[in-house]
């Protein structure tokens, strides 16, 4: 097993434990006692997931002396709502939670981003762990402590920084996933490697069918190198003042596409390799990246089975979304360009809006629009 230690520097108070290996679901309550002790807990999840592993999670709490009182909400990111958070409310505050009492989400990045605000806000806050059940939510989602729900003018735009009290990665749950999700997550290591790793690009190139295979120790190599990559990134900057930002590498293109797609029918993983094939053309346009390197990414993101290319209606449309992200500064869109080669990446806050239409022309096919 692995475990990642992330410290965040302004406060020794936050500290937590990424844990990442195989059968944790089975001693997910005295994990979670070490942790958050408490006479009670929630869990939520998604109705995919709860099928799966609720009920194994919920027994393992109750053995740790957990009341346990859960909420399972329908999977999908349509549901990442302030409604659904609603419906939390109301069947935590019914089950009578403490302020000790420890929220975990149980599930994907729609799960620990909708838990962890309910974490959040609950009684002005409770202690959240986050126990992923997805390949992109146990690489990027379930660390780093952004929480939240989208509004109908964008993703995530409702949210706050809220650190879970511990990371509990069980990789043999994603045995049961659909290849589609694993394809997504590796579309956020591949952003990973990008910004800041070479290697790890290497070592996707040279593992994809094992991965693909669920194969446990390849998959639990990845997740911790992806977080330990991550790691570094938040414990410098944990409320995205400066170098966090480079996590966004395709993400401001992505979430564009993922808001005018209609959130059912292009997978947040599908819309960041989008996104990362738009940032790369830029970047080669600008003679900032090296037209090889561009290519290299291309083909690896079609190795792994995830889109380059998409039928846009309105490239316009694509361009004005892009404009209602959070990362806007003073009005300005701010991208992530990766710069040099593959392993390192800038932000770039003066891109002329003429580029930035040419690399959503770029990733433009022909055909019945998606986005
Ligand atoms: P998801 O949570 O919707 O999970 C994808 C699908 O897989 C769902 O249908 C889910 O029910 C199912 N599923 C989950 N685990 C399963 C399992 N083990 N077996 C079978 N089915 C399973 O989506 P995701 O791709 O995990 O996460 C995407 C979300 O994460 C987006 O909302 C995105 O904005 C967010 N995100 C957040 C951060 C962050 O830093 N907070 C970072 C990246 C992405
Ligand atoms: N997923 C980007 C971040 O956590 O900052």
């Amino acid at each position: 097993m692995s475990e990642i230690h992330i410290q965040l520097p302004s406060s020794a108070a936050i500290a937590y434990p990424v844990l990442v290996g195989s059968h944790l679901l089975q001693e997910l309550g005295q994990r979670v006692k070490e942790r958050a002790p408490a006479p009670s807990c929630a869990l939520i999840s998604d109705d995919h997931v709860a099928k799966h592993y609720l009920p194994m999670a919920k027994a393992s709490l109750e053995a740790a002396g957990y009341r346990v009182c859960s909420f399972v909400f329908p999977a999908g990111e349509a549901n990442k709502t302030l409604r659904t958070v609603t419906g939390a409310y109301d069947a935590l505050l019914s089950a009578r939670l403490e302020r000790s009492s420890p929220v975990i989400a149980l599930g994907g990045g729609v799960t620990g981003d909708l838990a962890g605000f309910v974490s959040s806000t609950l009684l002005r806050g409770v202690p959240f762990i986050q126990v992923p059940t997805t390949l992109l939510a146990a690489v990027d989602a379930s660390v780093g402590g952004k929480v939240g729900v989208d509004h109908a003018m964008g993703k995530n735009l409702i949210g706050a920084f809220h650190q879970p009290a511990a990371v509990f990665t069980d990789v043999t749950t994603f045995k049961t996933l659909p290849l589609l999700e694993i394809q997504c997550g590796l579309a956020e290591c591949v952003k990973h490697a990008i910004i800041k790793d070479a290697k790890l690009f290497d070592f996707i190139e040279h593992n994809i069918a094992a991965i693909c295979a669920c194969d446990s120790a390849t998959l639990a190599e990845l997740v911790a190198w992806n977080v330990q990559i991550k790691a570094v990134v938040v414990m410098a900057d944990p409320f995205e003042r400066g170098e966090r930002a480079l996590l966004n590498l395709g993400h401001t293109f992505g979430h564009a596409l993922e808001t005018l797609a209609g959130y059912a029918n292009l997978a947040h993983g599908q819309a960041v390799s989008l996104g990362v094939v738009a940032a790369c053309h830029l970047a080669v346009q600008r003679g900032e990246f090296p037209p090889g390197s561009a290519l290299a990414v291309e083909s690896l993101l079609t190795r792994i089975g995830l889109p380059v290319r998409i039928a846009i209606a309105d490239p316009t449309a694509v361009f004005r979304a892009m404009g209602s992200d959070k990362k806007i500064i003073s009005g300005r869109l701010r991208l992530i360009l990766p710069t040099e080669h593959i392993g390192k990446a800038r932000i770039a806050t003066d891109i002329p809006e003429g580029q930035i239409m040419q690399a959503i022309g770029y990733i433009q096919q022909q055909g019945a629009a998606v986005a």
